[in-house]
């Protein structure tokens, strides 16, 4: 598992440095932790430092990848590989054409925010339906370099679906671990079809981690957590994807949902490798909404000024963020400070309002990623966001992640001991058993069109 070596390094070759200490490594163990202070890894580009990539040439030659076959050029993550760990062999990745995502105008959402530039980049529209993808084609793909039979990963039920997939892509064997009725079917189910060794734990999700570290530190299984820091080189593809699609002019504000802190910590990564090298000219600021039952980092900024991490024990419907002690919140809490974002937490109430009101604008998403919505309304509150600044949600799961829970919103059935529920009602569209005459039909429709 160590970069590439060849007589004259290529720009992108790449060495782990300690988030902590410093410290600066060829290759990683299986923990992805620091051999001196056990603080997590992150990849970096030493060569950067001296030849900047050319920027303009950047820009013109991923453009011009957009009209290739190439399985390298096809993925919207591979398509920025200069930003990437290099690989040896283009040939080698295993991709399924993920990344490339849709970048959506929020009309309806901006009308009732106030905020006129509003967009959503909707990760959910990936292979497997998650943002995940974009991290697994790259971790996935190095696991396979460095020789592993087997791949591993806990999960809240994207990660495990994305890693089962890519590995039975790139014909490896993968395990899973997800907390026992803490998932979505939806989920587990696609990890099943993929093919995936799946143990449902009587845990949580953060109980599935800790086996998952005392594990790869006895089997031969390669970890593919955000703690591994390939996943986070690939998920850094949104922010640059984005900014493409933005003709490299930067929102105002990015807001991201916040669960294990990964992908808020690989897309802050990106915005400040961009401003480096001179892609992007100032940072937006990305900030982080968590679920008000799962608000670790809320509570660590705003407890111990990040100092130390406040653990919860973590209650939410948005299963996805359902977790309690963050492993990236040391990155997250530097990319937050290093660009200027805030930290939020979003209640029940508030999470399903705005999914629905996503929902309602033909776009959908999975619970987790309304938080952004919701969040964004408190920022706007508190003065944080101008109604004449852009800002760009993450959504982060597809809508079909979770149809219990969409399901369960429609029926009224979702926040059964919650008194101020109501609000919700006029979102709410149950579905209506007639029976099955012309009359009844007319009558449903009529009546729809007076309401
Ligand atoms: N949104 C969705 C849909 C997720 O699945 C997750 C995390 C997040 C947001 C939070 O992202 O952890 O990088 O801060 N899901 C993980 C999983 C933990 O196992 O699928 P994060």
């Amino acid at each position: 598992m160590s970069p590439s070596s060849t007589s004259s390094p290529p720009p992108n070759s790449f060495e782990f440095r300690c988030i902590a200490c410093g410290r600066v490594s060829e290759s990683a163990g299986q923990d992805f932790r620091c051999a001196d202070c056990h603080d997590l890894l992150e990849i970096s580009y030493a060569r950067w430092k001296e030849s900047k990539p050319n920027v303009l040439s950047l820009k013109i030659e991923w453009r011009n990848r957009r009209a290739s076959h190439a399985a390298a050029d096809l993925s919207g993550v591979w398509r920025f590989r200069e930003l990437l760990p290099a690989l040896d062999d283009d040939g080698s990745i295993i991709t399924l054409r993920e990344g490339n995502t849709p970048l959506y105008a929020l009309p309806q959402s901006a009308r009732l925010t106030g905020v006129r530039r509003l967009f959503a980049k909707h990760q959910g529209m990936n292979p497997t339906g998650s943002f995940k993808d974009v991290g697994m084609t790259v971790a996935a793909t190095f696991a396979r370099r460095a020789g592993f039979r087997w791949v591993a990963c806990a999960s809240t039920g994207n990660t495990s679906a994305s890693m089962a997939a890519y590995a039975a892509h790139g014909g490896l064997r993968s395990l899973v671990l997800v907390p026992d009725g803490k998932i979505s079917w939806s989920k587990l189910s696609q990890a099943l079809d993929y093919g995936a060794v799946t143990c449902q734990l009587r845990t949580d999700f953060d109980g599935c981690l800790k086996l998952l570290q005392e594990l790869v530190r006895r089997a031969p299984v390669y970890q593919l957590n955000s703690i591994n820091p390939f996943r986070l080189e690939g998920q850094k593809t949104l922010a640059i994807e984005l900014m493409e699609q933005l003709d490299w002019q930067p929102p105002d504000h990015i807001i991201v949902p916040g669960g294990n802190l990964g992908n808020s910590s690989a897309i802050g990564k990106a915005l400040l490798e961009m401003l480096t090298i001179g892609l992007i000219s100032r940072l937006p600021k990305l900030s982080v909404i968590q679920a008000e039952g799962a608000n670790a980092l809320v509570r660590t900024l705003r407890e111990t000024d990040g100092k130390e991490l406040v653990s919860v024990s973590p209650e939410t419907r948005a299963t996805a963020i359902r977790i309690g002690n963050p492993a990236s919140w040391k990155k997250a809490i530097h990319v937050l400070r290093a660009t200027g974002g805030a930290c939020e937490q979003v209640s029940e109430i508030e999470i399903a309002q705005a999914k629905a009101e996503i929902g309602a604008e033909g776009i959908g998403c999975e619970p987790a990623s309304a938080v952004t919505l919701a969040g964004l309304k408190k920022l706007i509150a508190q003065g944080f966001v101008k109604p004449d600044e852009s800002v760009v949600l993450v959504l982060t799961g597809n809508l079909l992640k979770d149809p219990d829970y969409t399901i369960d919103f429609h029926r009224g059935d979702l926040l059964p001991n919650s008194s101020e529920a109501n609000v919700l009602d006029h979102l709410r569209r149950p579905p209506i058993v007639l029976d099955a005459t012309l009359d009844a039909v007319i009558c449903t429709l009529e009546q729809a069109e007076k309401s």
